[in-house]
């Protein structure tokens, strides 16, 4: 039986979102709600393998739900939900850790960069986090995970926890009467053109939510005039703009203000340079500000509206854990009975 088209993808609540959360994710979850059933999760168990304080931890959780909504998603359509409300993604992991190999943790650059000179230091729950992600996904045994291009290697190794899993448990899932394998080898959604955001002030450093400097980063949260003078502040190039995407290579700076350009007004690159190419950076960085502004602007004035309604946001993280639970339970209790698991 052919898997159900079906979409999970996750943020973690460790910080203030910003526009690289956005292009290389969130807007991007909107139109899938066309085509799969979606799953967006709020991924609290994964924000707390580094330090959170309690306070912040929660409210970064509901300005990403929040986040969620505001970008376009419909809490009907969408289930839209915290991970700790659903148990079985700690279950799962349990049973990926012991599927996953330590060499395949230690392999992963996220960890290796968060980690650095001090290994021995972070918790255990840094190593083991791509076996928690492997679990949230597979749990609802989802077909495709839209993300930027720095979750790739993780979404590859939940490849090979999936292959491991049905593999290792061949004669028991065709026991329990599945013909195929039991985990769907899931793909990763990752093209446009703001894949990767990098940072305003240095274009070699990614755009994230624990940058130190400020003008480096554009949060959701800002608004125009912070948003407008970031960009207008933003490190360029002497030279102006091309009239061809080959012109970019070398000049991280200008191919990053470009591709923000073009992510935000759904537009090729190509597209951009045929407007503005030949021009210099006074012309296009105004144009890019005001773009920014329309677009990022709607959509914080309603997170700040929905954060500031504590009771609804329960609501629909309730509903959604619901909904959640019931695709989860029924695969949980598969997956117990395959491993060998007594009831
Ligand atoms: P997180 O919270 O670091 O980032 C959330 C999403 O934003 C994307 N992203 C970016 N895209 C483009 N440019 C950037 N500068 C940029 N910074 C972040 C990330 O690629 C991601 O799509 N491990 C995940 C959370 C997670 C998850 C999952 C994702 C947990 N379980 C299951 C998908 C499926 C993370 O830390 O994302």
């Amino acid at each position: 039986m052919p898997f159900t088209p079906r979409v999970f993808s996750g943020i973690k609540p460790s910080g203030d979102l910003h526009l690289g959360n956005y292009l290389g994710a969130i807007r991007r979850f909107v139109p899938l709600q066309d085509t799969h059933q979606t799953i967006y999760c709020v991924v609290d168990m994964h924000a707390i393998t580094v330090w959170q304080e309690p306070e912040d931890l929660r409210r970064w959780t509901y300005e990403i739900a929040a986040a969620y909504i505001a970008a376009g998603l419909d809490p009907k359509r969408s289930i839209i939900f915290n991970q700790s409300q659903v148990v079985e993604h700690a279950e799962l992991s349990w049973i990926f850790n012991c599927v996953a190999r330590m060499g395949w943790m230690a392999r992963m650059t996220q960890f290796k960069d968060k980690a650095g000179e001090n290994s021995e230091q972070v918790s255990l729950g840094l190593f083991a986090y791509p076996s928690l992600m492997a679990a949230d996904i597979l749990l609802y045994k989802s077909t495709g995970v839209p993300v930027g291009d720095d979750q790739r290697q993780h979404l590859e190794l939940t490849r090979d926890i999936a292959k491991k899993f049905n593999h290792d448990f061949r004669k028991q899932i065709r026991d329990l009467g599945f013909e195929e394998d039991y985990f769907p080898i899931t793909e990763t959604l990752s093209t446009g053109p703001a894949m990767r955001v990098m940072s305003l002030r240095d274009g070699k450093k990614k755009m994230s939510k624990s940058d130190a400097s400020d003008m480096s980063t554009i949060y959701m949260m800002d608004d125009a005039d912070a948003i407008s003078k970031k960009i207008k502040k933003a490190t360029t190039d002497p030279e102006g703009l091309p009239t061809e995407a080959a012109g970019l290579e070398n000049r991280p700076e200008a191919a990053n203000l470009v591709a923000i350009y073009a992510a935000l007004a759904d537009k090729s690159v190509d597209a951009v340079l045929a407007e503005f190419g030949g021009h210099g950076w006074g012309k296009f960085k105004p144009a890019l500000a005001d773009l920014a502004v329309t677009v990022l602007s709607p959509v914080a004035n309603e997170m700040k509206r929905l954060v500031g309604d504590r009771g609804e946001m329960d609501r629909i993280l309730r509903d959604g854990a619901e909904r959640a639970r019931a695709i989860a339970v029924p695969h949980m209790e598969e997956i117990r009975n395959i491993v060998g698991f007594v009831r």
